[in-house]
């Protein structure tokens, strides 16, 4: 028997991953929740989904689906909702999926309790929890993972991560936040972030630091120690509707294998520092990744022979997926001409991040297994983010990362 899951939350981003999860051969039914009913019709009339959806598969809050037998959530409601929502669900028996962040609330130490939550109610229950962070499933990383494997990068010493989105970007975040505020699950959000600023409680980009701290943590199996990091006060007035104090932020952390990292959070800053808005780099003692290239040094031999650096096809980065599960996406992503890179269809989503994610909690459940990124991991690049807040608010002051400790083997 396959998997059965339920997508709950069917707004700008859940609508991007129906799809998918109902394409992948190892799922045989799929089931359809949001508050809003147009949101579930515009899938259940589709005929793409006829074979694996039924109309009794069809539920309007979170509530409902949590009573009914499917085996696992894929949570992609709006940010603040999701990690009671992950504990919701796992307490009912469900293995959960959620969208990034773990949570992003105004208060560092209640985003922290949430880790603390997420962890112990995934332990305690045997309930799968992965956090499907994008960047962890980039090109750039995957080949990264394996470079590491290896051992090609010699000694890890040095590594970056950033997230520059600026709040005017193509992807505005003035209209990604209309939105998300715009329906009724999001309607009572602005009165409590009114709350949290007459308690004189701020955040900043670091409230949601995902996608710059995962590369690093994610590559090198590392957790932070220590960090400290500075914000730039922000001038436009979004922010202080956001209840965020500071618009950038940027923190250098002590990690527990001895390297030093450097995550940048921008969101009032034009373009980006990179190739793309997230952008990771990698420095060893042997081997570099940075901006696509590769670079490599022997420490012996003829010395014309000692370096070397080439220019990466980001198609040649990718991870191949198992011949079924690439198949039945080819069908949802459309094909490319000429079977380069991942194979015949186009990774697309995130830079090719979303077949990838999709997969992952599905294999993961399958084989009875962890995913990558479970309570543990996510719980460590969220800390980062947390702390680097707190040690910005005291003006750079340098403060422990708290960690839970390794995943359970
Ligand atoms: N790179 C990335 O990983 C990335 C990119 C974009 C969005 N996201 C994340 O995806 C999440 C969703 O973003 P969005 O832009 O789609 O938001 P959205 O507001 O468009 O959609 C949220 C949906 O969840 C539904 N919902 C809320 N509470 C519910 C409940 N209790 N039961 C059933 N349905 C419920 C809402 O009705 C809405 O349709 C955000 O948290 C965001 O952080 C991640």
């Amino acid at each position: 028997m396959g998997i059965s899951i339920g997508m709950v939350g069917l707004g700008s981003f859940g609508s991007a991953f129906a799809k998918l999860f109902k394409a992948h051969p190892a799922v045989d039914r799929i089931a359809l929740c949001d508050i809003d009913p147009e949101k579930i019709r515009k899938f259940a009339e589709d005929p793409f989904f006829a074979d694996k959806f039924s109309p009794r598969d069809a539920y309007l809050s979170l509530d409902e689906i949590c009573k009914s037998d499917v085996d696992a959530l894929v949570i992609i409601t709006q940010h603040w909702l999701h990690a009671p929502q992950c504990v919701r669900a796992m307490e009912a028996g469900k293995h959960v999926y959620s969208a990034v962040p773990l949570v992003t609330l105004p208060c560092m130490d209640e985003i922290l309790d949430w880790c603390d939550r997420i962890i112990e109610t995934s332990g305690r229950t045997g309930m799968r929890y992965m956090l499907g962070e994008t960047t962890c499933f980039y090109p750039e990383i995957m080949f990264c993972r394996r470079m590491a494997e290896q051992g090609r990068f010699g000694e890890f010493v040095y590594s970056e991560g950033e997230y520059c989105h600026d709040v005017d970007s193509a992807d505005n975040l003035r209209r990604v936040m209309q939105i998300r505020y715009g329906s009724d699950s999001g309607a009572g959000w602005p009165r409590q972030l009114a709350d949290y600023r007459s308690r004189n409680i701020w955040s900043g980009p670091m409230d949601y630091p995902t996608h710059s701290a995962a590369g690093p943590v994610y590559v090198m199996k590392t957790h932070a120690e220590k960090v400290t990091a500075y914000g730039f006060t922000a001038k436009d007035p979004f922010f202080h509707d956001h209840t965020q104090k500071f618009s950038n932020e940027f923190a250098l952390y002590k990690m527990a294998n001895g390297t030093t990292v450097r995550l940048a959070e921008t969101r009032e800053a034009a373009g980006q520092l990179g190739n793309h808005e997230v952008a990771f780099r990698l420095m060893g003692t042997h081997g570099t990744f940075s901006e696509n290239r590769w670079y490599e040094v022997k420490r012996e031999g003829d010395y014309s022979q000692r370096y070397r650096s080439v220019e990466l096809d980001e198609k040649e980065l990718y991870d191949p997926l198992p011949p079924e599960v690439h198949n039945e996406f080819k069908t949802v992503l459309g094909e490319k001409a000429g079977g380069v890179g991942a194979g015949d269809f186009i990774p697309s989503g995130h830079r090719g991040a979303h077949p990838y994610m999709v997969h992952e909690f599905i294999d993961a459940l399958v084989h009875d297994r962890l995913p990558v990124i479970n309570a543990w991991e996510a719980a460590r690049y969220t800390a980062m983010g947390v702390t680097a807040h707190k040690s910005a608010l005291k003006d750079g002051e340098t403060l422990t990362v708290p960690d839970w400790g390794d995943a359970p083997q």
